[in-house]
């Protein structure tokens, strides 16, 4: 974000008003920009912000992240306003499984006699969740699997590396949906092994996103929540490599300011910034609560989407 600081003090100001005047509450992804989750009331992983999300009194959230996020802010809350700065903000996982495309599947699956279940990862639309039996993030992914009956076959959508890392994990077999995170999927394995050798003592931790061989060289694997964990573990001052998405990096700073954090660069690019997530603005979150708009929508497949997300997330 690159705002002068008056401009930056002076949009904090109005937002801070805003909230106030709306009764509003501000949710933001570990993903966001920095200036964005320095004024959120709750900033946390997939998982967190969808279990806070139920708990909020207040009638207007103010969802900083992406669709999917917001919409699950929604189901879970159908008569509050749940706003999303910027509308379009997308996420390149959801958009990798169609629901028309998921059900043609499925039902290929069924005339084949297989007999499975559907897991589907949070980062999908609304009519995927309903499609689906289960719904997890990284942080649950394993404690849901285990609810799966041994005798079905799981389905996992739409993230293909994620899905791998798990069938790892679990030793089950899964089939896998071909979808990917377009950030996550960019990071040079060639880069993070130098970043490595320069310094054999720092610690490589990647988000379960990455591709298998990003995985394979890593020393932690998990999602935001369970890497804030395992650095919060380490005592003694520390560099860490990290190959998540680089807005992670000032939460990290924030609270282990005696840690060094290198983000993994690439394969084309400096950084690795999710270009949906960077479609909120301190500017549109000042704007939306001003208009109260753009706002999500209440939609048919809401229904059914709430009673799989209900029984797999709260
Ligand atoms: P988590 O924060 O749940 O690990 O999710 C990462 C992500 O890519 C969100 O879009
Ligand atoms: Fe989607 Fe990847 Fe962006 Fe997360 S980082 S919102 S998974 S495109």
């Amino acid at each position: 974000m690159t705002l002068t600081l008056d401009k930056q003090v002076a949009l904090y100001e109005e937002i801070a008003e805003l909230k106030k005047q709306r009764k509003a509450i501000m949710l933001a992804h570990y993903y966001q920009d920095g200036a964005i989750q320095e004024i959120a009331e709750i900033t946390g992983d997939s998982l967190k912000l969808a279990r806070e999300a139920a708990k909020v009194t207040d009638p207007v959230i103010v969802f900083c992240g992406v669709h999917f996020m917001a919409e699950t802010a929604k189901i879970l809350n159908p008569k509050k306003t749940v706003l999303l700065p910027d509308l379009t903000a997308g996420c390149s996982l959801a958009d990798s499984c169609p629901a028309p495309a998921l059900k043609k599947f499925q039902d290929e699956l069924r005339a084949q006699g297989i007999r499975f279940q559907t897991v589907t990862y949070i980062n999908s639309t609304a009519a995927v969740k309903a499609l689906s039996d289960w719904i997890v993030t990284s942080s649950n992914a394993r404690e849901i699997i285990d609810r799966v009956p041994k005798d079905c076959q799981i389905l996992f959508t739409p993230d293909q590396h994620l899905g791998r890392f798990l069938m790892e994990e679990t030793k089950r077999p899964f089939i896998l949906w071909k979808g990917s995170c377009m950030v996550h999927e960019v990071f040079s394995v060639v880069d993070m092994i130098r970043l490595k050798k320069q310094n054999p003592q720092s610690v490589t931790i990647a988000h379960p996103e990455c591709p298998q061989n990003m995985l394979q060289v890593s020393d932690f694997v998990g999602g935001t929540e369970a890497m804030l964990k395992f650095v919060g573990g380490k005592p003694n001052p520390t560099t860490f490599n990290v190959a998540t998405e680089v807005n992670m990096i000032w939460q990290f700073e924030k609270r282990f300011p005696q840690h060094t954090f290198v983000p993994v660069p690439g394969i084309a690019c400096a950084c690795n910034a999710c270009p949906h997530m960077a479609k909120n603005t301190l500017e549109n979150i000042r704007n939306c609560l001003r208009d109260m708009t753009p706002e999500i929508g209440w939609a048919p497949e809401f229904n059914q989407a709430e009673a799989v997300i209900r029984r797999s997330l709260l």
